[in-house]
């Protein structure tokens, strides 16, 4: 419910209606609501009346206007810089390493003995979950799984104490990641959540949870969240593993590798010329693969379901250990490879993956670091990202994804803001 000066609005997402007001009540499941030009009332399905107060949003009505970009999607893609910023603003104490996460307050003397941690998800935000899993083994002592909410919620499901299950979700209103957050409260787990939309039903269903603040996200193709939500996964798992075993040092080298990050992310949207020529060189090809390792494997899903929603490509993201396990068979002239290789520790790897797809006559898109002259030998096109510590790479080489989507689909003249059969955010099943 929005309610304005002499006018009263209902939409099902705040961003219809953030160009009117930005006093909005949300209302829960089962409730009724009746809205008149200067008057509302909210009650139950039993017409028991509900006060409930209003909450102010904090986002600014030109952010729900595309600003001089042709689509939403491409100024959500520049956007990020912001949004990365966003994400840690005020979150940071640079002189311990430690950040603060003051909406996980309530929660934190049993979080910060956790060591079982489950992520629950959908699409993008499963695979920032994903990235997730492994900054989490990388930084924290916590056990920690990743599961798509729809199958998670179908599962027996058996969790040791004080198991915390941590909810990505944009909208806050993912009807699969719903279920699934209520199934795992029904066994005793705790539940926190990392959501953009302010008092969405996710944000009110956990005990706790941290906010994107990464501003309405209008493209269907979900963009400057996925980067937000592993800022926000980083400094979760770095506030845990200092205090766990990271040190000091450890936790000040990662607060300034994310510091680093809104000015590295400018480095590569500034290659977005070409990337645009890279784009167009192979976006009439029907098949496309994305590869990658460790981190660079949820990259390559995201990279590959970017490609499937904005341009009707066929695309898969596949982990590059998979490819003598089959899709090998696949490679073709016609089918580029799209090759997640910076200099980490799956390096040396990805360039053999390199080597058996172009001694197979695949073409090679390289996403590789600055100056690396042996990918640049190799692949057939390279986009350059920055260096940064292994876990945070992801961040910098899904915007290069995010792009060629992009630039594809603008070639193949899609609707890119509202792709065919999606919905922004999938409330029914
Ligand atoms: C992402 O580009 C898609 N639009 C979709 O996969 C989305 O990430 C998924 O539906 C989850 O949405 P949520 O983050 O709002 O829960």
């Amino acid at each position: 419910i929005g309610l304005g000066d002499g006018e009263n609005f209902a939409a099902s997402d705040i961003a219809a209606m953030v160009r009117y007001t930005n006093k909005v009540i949300h209302l829960n499941d089962n409730e009724l609501a009746s809205l008149t030009r200067d008057n509302f009332s909210i009650s139950t399905a039993q017409a028991k009346h509900i006060s409930r107060p209003t909450e102010t949003v904090e986002w600014l009505p030109e952010e729900a206007e595309k600003n001089g970009f042709p689509h939403f999607m491409l100024k959500e893609i520049f956007e990020q810089p912001e949004t990365i910023m966003n994400a840690m603003r005020g979150r940071l104490e640079i002189s311990e390493g430690v950040p603060k996460l003051g909406g996980i307050i309530p929660v934190w003397e049993d979080l910060k003995k956790c060591r079982h941690m489950v992520i629950v998800a959908c699409g993008t935000s499963y695979y920032a979950g994903c990235v997730g899993r492994y900054i989490f083994e990388q930084l924290t002592d916590v056990d920690i799984e990743v599961e798509l909410a729809s199958e998670f919620r179908y599962q027996k499901l058996n969790f040791p104490p004080n198991t915390f299950i941590l909810a990505l979700s944009q909208s806050g209103e993912t009807i699969d990641t719903l279920a699934a957050i209520k199934e795992a409260q029904r066994k005793g787990a705790r539940l926190l959540g990392i959501v953009n939309v302010v008092g969405s039903l996710i944000s009110r269903e956990t005990e706790a949870g941290i906010y994107n603040h990464a501003g309405p996200e209008i493209g269907v193709a979900s963009t400057k969240i996925f980067t937000s939500q592993l800022t926000i996964l980083t400094l979760l798992a770095l506030l845990l593993g200092r205090h766990h075993n990271l040190s000091l040092t450890e936790g000040v080298t990662a607060i300034k590798a994310l510091m680093a990050l809104p000015d590295q992310v400018r480095q590569v949207l500034a290659q977005d010329n070409h990337i645009q020529a890279v784009a167009e060189k192979y976006c009439r090809c029907s098949n496309w693969l994305f590869l990658g390792r460790k981190y660079g494997y949820p990259v390559a899903m995201e990279g590959a379901l970017k490609l499937k929603e904005v341009s009707y490509i066929h695309a898969e993201g596949y982990a590059a250990g998979e490819m003598k396990h089959g899709p090998i068979a696949l490679i073709n002239p016609d089918m580029p490879t799209v090759a997640i290789v910076p200099r980490d520790s799956m390096y040396e790897k990805m360039i053999n993956n390199i080597q058996e797809i172009k001694s197979r006559k695949g073409p090679v898109i390289a996403i590789a670091n600055a100056g690396d002259a042996k990918v640049k030998e190799l692949a057939d096109d390279i986009i350059e990202i920055p260096e940064t510590l292994e876990y945070l790479s992801p961040i910098l080489s899904v915007v290069v994804c995010q792009l060629i989507a992009y630039h594809c689909a603008r070639f193949l003249n899609r609707d890119i803001d509202k792709p065919r059969n999606l919905a922004k955010s999938v409330t029914v099943e």
